[in-house]
């Protein structure tokens, strides 16, 4: 609601109701946001309307936030994205015109790395299949060679992106004894597992658990020829960016049993339809891009971006701070 003191304040556009009371109750001392009110994203021309006047957006990582969209809102200073990610984002011609973007690393580390263990270990086990079997009334008298998956103990795991969730990701296969080798832009220091070339890791891997950002570098990377290198057996993970991987060739793989299974927090698009190709796939396991969904961790996910947007707002560096060249910029 407006109020006269509200009315002075600097107003930001929030796209979506963020969780928890705090953030919105901190973004209020200092700032007039608008909050998106509905539960469904709002388009980009939506975006661009509701932030006439604005000074900063805070965005969701459904959000396109690009070179138009700024040209079209000289006003705003600052793009908060509450994602670790920021794909969505052109940084580039954020830089270009001043705009700080940040975004929410750290915070989501584990809650992710716990998702991305639950999908090793859900297409392992063949965890959806064997619940839907006991609906579905097909659950018959214990057999030695009914719903066998694949030994994650002692398996190797090869992590792709050995960042801070790849690492905790290694943690958790540690603890089953498996072999961790990783695959990143260069040597990860203190990461539990070795490092290898990418076509070594996908040759000697059992799973292929992937961590890298979506960037003009990674886009695309596992297609044909990488599913080609990975073991018949070998089930493949992704809870990064679904941009990552070239769907049709996953489905092509999986159909012709190139590899063994996947399991997917991420897809292109997302939501995935219901009658997209890829899900009559066999051996696929796919979650809704909830790899950070705890309640916990989606307040700090808000907090942080809160954090992030006002700290632009008041003239100080914001501590995650994607676009460091736009602040000497500015300077
Ligand atoms: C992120 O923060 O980038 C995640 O994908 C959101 O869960």
């Amino acid at each position: 609601m407006s109020t006269p003191d509200s009315d002075r304040l600097p107003r930001v556009f929030v796209t979506r109701t963020l969780p928890g009371r705090a953030p919105l109750e901190r973004l209020e001392t200092a700032t007039a946001p608008d909050v998106w009110e509905l539960e469904r994203p709002p388009t980009y021309e939506e975006v661009t309307e509701r932030s006439a006047g604005c000074v900063g957006l805070l965005t969701m990582l459904t959000e396109r936030v690009d070179a138009a969209l700024l040209d079209c809102r000289p006003g705003v200073r600052v793009v908060a994205n509450m994602a670790v990610g920021y794909d969505n984002v052109d940084v580039a011609a954020a830089t270009e015109r001043g705009v700080l973007v940040t975004n929410t690393p750290g915070v989501l580390t584990e809650t992710t790395a716990d998702l991305a263990f639950a999908l090793l270990l859900g297409a392992a086990r063949r965890i959806n299949e064997s619940e839907r079997a006991v609906r579905e009334g097909a659950w018959g008298p214990w057999h030695p060679t009914w719903m066998l998956g694949s030994a994650v103990h002692g398996a190797t795991l090869g992590i792709v992106g050995p960042g801070r969730i790849g690492a905790a990701v290694a943690q958790r296969a540690q603890g089953f004894g498996m072999r961790v080798l990783y695959h990143g832009r260069r040597r990860a220091r203190g990461f539990p597992g070795e490092s290898v070339d990418f076509r070594t890791l996908l040759a000697a891997s059992d799973f292929v658990s992937v961590h890298v950002p979506l960037n003009e570098e990674t886009e695309g990377m596992f297609g044909a020829d990488a599913f080609a290198r990975m073991q018949p057996h070998a089930i493949f993970v992704n809870t990064s960016r679904g941009g990552v991987v070239d769907q049709a060739a996953l489905r092509d793989a999986l159909v012709r049993g190139e590899i063994g299974g996947a399991a997917l927090d991420v897809t292109t698009p997302e939501p995935l339809p219901p009658d997209d190709a890829l899900l009559d796939a066999p051996n696929l396991l796919v979650t809704p891009h909830i790899g950070s969904a705890t309640g916990p961790t989606r307040e700090r996910m808000a907090e942080l971006a809160v954090d992030g947007l006002l700290a632009a707002l008041a003239g100080e560096r914001p501590d995650h701070l994607v676009n460091p060249e736009a602040w000497e910029r500015r300077r």
